[in-house]
């Protein structure tokens, strides 16, 4: 790709972008939210059309003004957003428009082998899900699984890969790393690959190209560049990237669950939550961490057990009453539950704090744009202005703006999933500075984390769950990432 030039109104996404891949190299591309990452792999693909520039595919200049050029030139692209089809199964999704067929002239759909080609497949990938089932019954780590699978069973070239261990978890991500070095080293397929954890860089990747504010900072070997000059390329500067300390919490309780049932991975959870505590939760995929909080936030119904807010029951099983109660959760699905994309970011942002902002049935628009703008820098929600929509923030940025949006509500209890999932270095130290600043005010957090060092160091104490059921609650200060996870996997045996 050379001279890449992509606006949108008010924002130069990409200023004359250069960037090759080799044949089997993984090349790693790093930026901050917003640095252009997402639009250069969309001009690639030709989802997006570009102001100017030139795309050469073996050689050979290609105009991709169609995803399905990119396609048949062996191009696989796995965007930060999830592209399944929802209402059909895992297997059909897999094999979607290349199904395996029977050998008669009508080529009908050889359902046995579709059915047993998934189940061996995910099997290889160490993803425990039955081919049968709807997409729309998974999480959207499963979901991410599936589609990483699609991608790297098809004939491809190339493969683009947009932050896509951002959902996985720790035994995934190695398993997604073996098949890469497969594919790259018996194959010679090339990766592209985004990611906001930098240490898989220095894992996985052979060159890595930075690009800050849609400018090319350079691209270097992996061997030349270490992780601090990387760090300094990417933000222009230094990066804090120490975690706060937390302040002791206090005596009081403000959430008490006690032998709480809820679905298929909620079974008989109890603990009590401090005022000014940040309890971690962790677990493996499919441990029940998000199950537990749509459970507590009265999101999904309970079978038994007994919730109680600041020493009162709870009630009636509905979030729209919790949130009265005081208790928020924010979801770890951002683009499907969290945000309405195609409204601006101010009144996503006001959207839940109406009543703050309206005194005798009046809304305070001043008010509102003030606070917005107030957020919008605090949080370095990088944007045009307040009015932009939601839809148009680069992923990590819409995360921003989710949190930010709650976070400045009036909520004693935050129950969190996956606070800083896509959110770049300089973002996560801010996420984790303001979660200190609502532990000051008696804020009381309940965290949902697959990342054991973010729960380690930002946790008074972590639970460790596993289907469903708590197998350890650990003091951070005394325990490891590997204990962690050996206590996780542990409970399987
Ligand atoms: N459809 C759009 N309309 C307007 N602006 C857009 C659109 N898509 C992207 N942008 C803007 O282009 C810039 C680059 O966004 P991009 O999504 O490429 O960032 P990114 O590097 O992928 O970030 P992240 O790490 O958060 O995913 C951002 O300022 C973003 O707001
Ligand atoms: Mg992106």
């Amino acid at each position: 790709m050379t001279n890449i030039r992509k606006e949108f109104p008010g924002v130069l996404a990409l200023d004359d972008v250069d960037f090759d891949l080799r044949a089997g190299e993984v090349h790693a591309l790093l930026g901050e939210n917003g640095a252009g990452k997402s639009t250069l792999i969309k001009v690639l693909s030709g989802a997006q059309p570009c102001e100017s520039g030139k795309i050469s595919i073996s050689g050979e200049e290609v105009v991709l003004s169609d995803p399905r050029i990119a396609l048949s030139m062996g191009l696989r692209f796995i965007y930060q957003e999830i592209n399944l089809v929802p209402d059909i199964d895992i297997a059909r999704n897999m094999f979607l428009g290349a199904e395996p067929t029977n050998s008669s002239p009508l080529g009908i759909v050889d359902h046995s082998t579709l059915y047993t080609r998934t189940a061996e497949l995910l099997e290889s990938f160490h993803i425990d899900l039955n081919p049968r089932t709807v997409v729309s019954d998974l999480s959207v780590t499963q979901q991410k699984m599936v589609e990483i699978a699609r991608a790297l069973i098809s004939k491809a070239k190339v493969i683009i890969l947009d932050e896509p261990t951002d959902v996985l978890e720790d035994r995934s991500r190695q398993d997604l790393f073996e098949v890469i070095r497969k594919l790259k080293n018996e194959q010679g397929v090339g990766f592209i690959y985004i990611s906001h954890r930098y240490q898989e860089v220095y894992e996985i990747g052979d060159r890595v190209t930075i690009l800050r504010d849609g400018h090319k900072m350079g691209t270097w070997d992996i061997d030349d560049i270490s992780m601090d000059q990387l760090i300094a390329k990417l933000v222009g500067g230094d990066a804090t990237h120490n975690f706060p300390d937390l302040p002791p919490p206090q005596y009081d309780i403000s959430l008490k669950v006690d032998k709480l049932f809820s679905g298929s991975r909620c079974r008989g959870v109890s603990f009590d939550l401090m005022k000014g505590e940040i309890l971690g939760v962790t677990g493996l995929m499919g441990a029940g961490k998000s199950e537990l909080g749509r459970a507590i936030a009265g999101i999904d119904p309970i079978k038994s057990g007994r919730i109680d807010i600041h020493d009162r029951p709870a009630g009636e099983q509905n979030p729209r009453r919790r949130i009265k109660a005081g208790i928020v959760y924010l979801t770890e699905d951002r683009k499907q539950e969290g945000l309405i994309i195609d409204q601006s970011i101010r009144d996503n942002y006001a959207l839940p704090s109406i009543d703050r902002f309206s005194s005798h049935n009046l809304l305070s628009h001043r008010d509102i744009d003030t606070e917005v703008d107030v957020k919008i820098k605090d949080f370095n929600i990088k944007t045009v202005d307040r009015n932009s929509m939601a839809g148009h923030l680069s992923g990590g940025n819409q995360q921003k703006l989710m949190l930010a949006r709650w976070l400045g509500t009036q909520c004693k209890v935050f129950i969190i999933d996956e606070p800083t999932r896509g959110i770049d270095i300089k973002g996560r130290f801010e996420v984790y500075r303001f979660m200190v600043e609502l532990l000051n005010q008696g804020v009381s957090i309940l965290m949902l984390t697959s990342d054991y060092a973010e729960a380690l160091a930002m946790s008074h104490r972590v639970m460790v769950l596993h289907r469903g059921e708590i197998v350890d609650v650990v003091d951070p200060e005394n325990t490891s990432e590997e204990q962690v996870l050996k206590i996780a996997i542990g409970a399987e045996a």
